[in-house]
């Protein structure tokens, strides 16, 4: 079975991007002209990373990409900043071994033939040593080094103690100083990501700095039908128009659903199949909101979710399940954080859940 578009990974290159002309129209144009640092939001699934990715190979430009997830896998340490920074440098190598060339200059960075080292604990190498020679190849090659973090929120575990990491520091250093780096950071948790970052918070290092923006957004209905067509035609499978109608009602317009969805049918299709799938997707959505950190936003959820859609009859579906009374502050606090992580949004007085899998999982709990 020949997969493209309903490949579940995140997509690379152009020909399994379906659409985002526009925005990578826009990424070429700030990374040409644009302010040092760009910002990609966007919920969860939308399509941030496939974006990116298929940006970075077609920019022809050296990056460096992070996925700061890699920091819930291997620990929020320095030693984990300077692997993933290692691993982007080694990504270097073929088209780009002048800018590896350029490095070697530094001490504490030994460029070997399969690994590049960095010798940070013995030789004191910094990110910003690092950041600054990136820069010095940039200004005399006149080509920007694309520097690309991943889930950008989840650096603000770094800072703070010994031996920490203030990413945001860094950042606001590489903004003033270093003129040949572009930043393109992303992150699912919009809200988190905007206070981490601080440009409208007095106390934060990057406070008052001038930064792009670029949300990605849904697939509009007629996208999203004309996604699963082209997506089923790749696999030779040719599902009845009702099923194809479910699946955009059921996922409005989250690309990662309706790949998810595509995938799976055209691996088995079946009448029951759209049903299977949305319990799957649902216990998969499940997983992620019982990370919250307490009951409370699940019942905040279900409510929002079973159709209080105000403030004032959220809290009271909250106080009913959880059988005592909570304060006005407790509420809003919850409401707030959920709006952070992008799991809810709010329209005038109302609130609603921005993925409606993770709604209807919610809904039965
Ligand atoms: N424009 C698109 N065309 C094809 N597939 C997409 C597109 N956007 C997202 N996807 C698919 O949706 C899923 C989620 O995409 P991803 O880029 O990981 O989203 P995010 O980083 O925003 O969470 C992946 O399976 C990816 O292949
Ligand atoms: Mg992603």
């Amino acid at each position: 079975m020949i997969l493209t578009l309903f490949d579940p990974r995140p997509k690379t290159s152009r020909a399994e991007l379906y659409d985002r002309d526009a925005e990578l129209r826009m990424m070429e144009e700030f990374v040409r002209k644009g302010s040092p640092i760009l910002v990609m939001l966007g919920i969860r699934r939308i399509g941030k990373t496939s974006v990116l990715k298929v940006f970075l190979n077609e920019v022809g430009l050296p990056h460096i990409y992070i996925d700061a997830r890699a920091f819930e896998e291997y620990g929020f340490s320095k030693d984990t900043l300077y692997r993933v920074l290692s691993e982007g440098l080694n990504r270097l190598r073929g088209r780009w071994s002048s800018v590896l060339e350029h490095l070697r200059a530094l001490e504490g960075i030994e460029v070997g033939v399969s690994a590049v080292r960095l010798n940070w604990r013995e030789r004191r190498l910094s990110v910003l040593d690092i950041f600054t020679k990136l820069d010095e190849w940039a200004n005399s090659s006149g080509r920007p080094v694309v520097i690309a973090v991943d889930e950008a929120q989840l650096l603000r575990y770094l800072r703070g103690g010994k031996g920490r990491v203030d990413f945001t520091r860094i950042l606001s250093y590489c903004y003033d100083n270093l003129r040949g780096l572009r930043f393109i950071i992303t992150g699912s948790e919009v809200g988190v990501l905007r206070d981490f970052l601080g440009f409208d918070d007095p106390s934060s290092p990057l406070y008052g700095r001038v930064v792009d923006e670029l949300t990605i957004e849904r697939f509009s209905r007629e996208n999203s039908l004309d996604f699963l067509e082209k997506g089923f035609s790749e696999c030779g499978v040719r599902p009845p128009r009702g099923v194809i109608e479910e699946i955009v009602d059921r996922v409005d317009g989250i690309p990662g659903w309706l790949t998810y969805f595509g995938y799976r049918y055209c691996r088995r299709p079946g009448p029951d199949v759209v049903k299977e799938v949305l319990n799957e997707a649902k216990a998969l959505a499940l997983n992620e909101v019982r990370k919250l950190p307490s009951k409370y936003y699940i019942y905040a959820l279900k409510a929002i979710s079973s159709g209080r859609r105000r403030w004032k009859s959220i809290k009271e579906a909250m106080e009913l399940w959880v059988n005592h009374p909570i304060t006005n502050a407790q509420v809003s606090r919850i409401l707030n954080t959920l709006l952070k992580l992008a799991l809810i949004e709010k329209d005038g007085h109302e609130y609603r859940i921005t993925d409606p899998i993770v709604a209807e999982a919610a809904r039965e709990l």
